[in-house]
């Protein structure tokens, strides 16, 4: 059993359930369909998330409860206009048996619209967009990564503590950016905070020249930020080339500094955000993880890659309940609901609305490393707003 230790059922009643009906025995290939962007600024969120998934599959000999895999993938391009068009693709086209992806939160409210009306089984590997697992929220769609609420709210109180009390806002303007602000400022004002400007700039665009001499005439305490990806690491060098990383600090959700910290070099130092992951997390799942993920693939691995990796994981042990029928879905979804993973995030499981319950970390860049100064939000759960799951 070289996944017990790791992976376990809950003793649910959906799992009795999965053990009184029969379920269809198949040899046949699973299909698992990948929504995810492999060209433009999220090209490397998408590989990760990707690669860790082979990799978790690859621990487990390659097969889930006994069906080899065949990965089915999708370039998304993180456009939301072409969502409709992808979706379809591997839905009705390549008749995926689950789908998971996306990474871009636009991308994802689009998907949403489908996978609920056509109830395909879907696991979002990484998109934050609160209504995944608010109102929109549907007993076929789980999330393995994170709600916008999760990463962004903590940094609120984070700031506050250092004494940051008068702040400028800066993100890609859409879904995910104008959320993840939402979030941030409820806990912000809260606390007594005020925001002082909001600088909305166009998703994918990375021209911050005009905005960092904003910033630089506004003299804030702090500025709060949103950037992923390569559009990220342009934006923390051009603020410390701009003169204002030792004068005005920089917070954000992890997503600022995750993945991006080999290009950032020395403009990332100091660096404080909120997540549910760190590279430097001191757990024995986390160090082998990145052992492997690094002689897989070369690279470190990141926030991306771990929901990559806790989905596959995490679909194998429900899988294995309704010993790989993916077409029981009613057994298989209650299956997913008892799944609890000793993640390299830390411990891991699904709330009532299907989006992870797991600690949010305070994190500092400390010589190019993510130095976790301690935890923002034990087990933290989503609010889940408007979710009709969660009573
Ligand atoms: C999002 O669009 O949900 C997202 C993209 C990149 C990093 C984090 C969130």
């Amino acid at each position: 059993m070289p996944f017990s230790r790791r992976t376990f059922l809950g003793a649910t009643a959906a799992s009795v359930a999965a053990t009184t009906r029969v379920f269809g025995a198949t040899k046949a290939k699973l299909r698992i369909g990948l929504l995810l962007p492999y060209s433009g600024t999220y090209a490397a969120l998408g590989n990760n998330i990707t690669d860790a998934m082979k990799l978790a599959a690859g621990e487990r000999g390659g097969k889930l409860a006994g069906r080899e895999i065949e990965w089915i993938a999708v370039d998304d391009e993180s456009d939301p206009a072409k969502a409709p068009a992808n979706v379809n693709k591997l839905i009705a086209g390549e008749k995926v048996d689950i789908l998971t992806g996306p990474v871009h939160s636009g991308v994802a409210m689009a998907m949403m619209q489908i996978v609920r009306q056509e109830k395909t089984l879907t696991i979002v590997t990484n998109a934050g967009a609160q209504a995944v697992t608010g109102q929109l929220c549907a007993p076929n769609v789980f999330r393995t990564s994170f709600s916008n609420w999760q990463t962004s709210y903590p940094c609120a109180d984070v700031m506050l503590k250092d004494g940051r009390k008068k702040v400028v806002l800066m993100f890609w303007n859409y879904s995910f950016g104008q959320e993840s602000m939402a979030a941030f400022k409820e806990g912000f004002t809260k606390g007594g905070g005020t925001v002082i400007k909001e600088i909305a700039v166009p998703f994918p665009q990375t021209e911050f020249q005009a905005n960092l001499s904003e910033i630089a005439s506004l003299k804030p305490d702090a500025v709060f930020v949103f950037f992923a990806g390569a559009g990220a690491a342009k934006f923390v060098r051009d603020y410390a080339d701009a003169g204002l990383r030792d004068k005005v600090p920089l917070y954000g959700s992890g997503f600022l500094t995750e993945g991006v910290l080999g290009a950032q070099g020395p403009a990332a130092e100091g660096i404080k955000t909120t997540l549910h992951y760190a590279d430097s997390l001191d757990n024995a799942q986390n160090r082998k993880f990145r052992d492997a993920f690094k002689t897989a693939t070369g690279r470190e691995a990141d926030v991306y890659a771990v929901a990559g990796y806790d989905t596959v994981h995490a679909l194998a042990a429900a899988l294995e309940k309704v010993q790989g029928d993916a077409s029981a879905q009613k057994e298989l979804i209650a299956a997913l609901e008892g799944v609890r993973i000793d993640s390299p995030r830390g411990p891991f499981r699904f709330s009532k609305a299907h989006n992870p319950v797991q600690n949010v970390y305070v994190r500092q860049v400390k010589g190019g490393k993510e130095a976790v100064l301690g935890v923002a939000l034990k087990n933290a759960e989503d609010p889940a707003f408007g979710c009709a799951m969660v009573k």
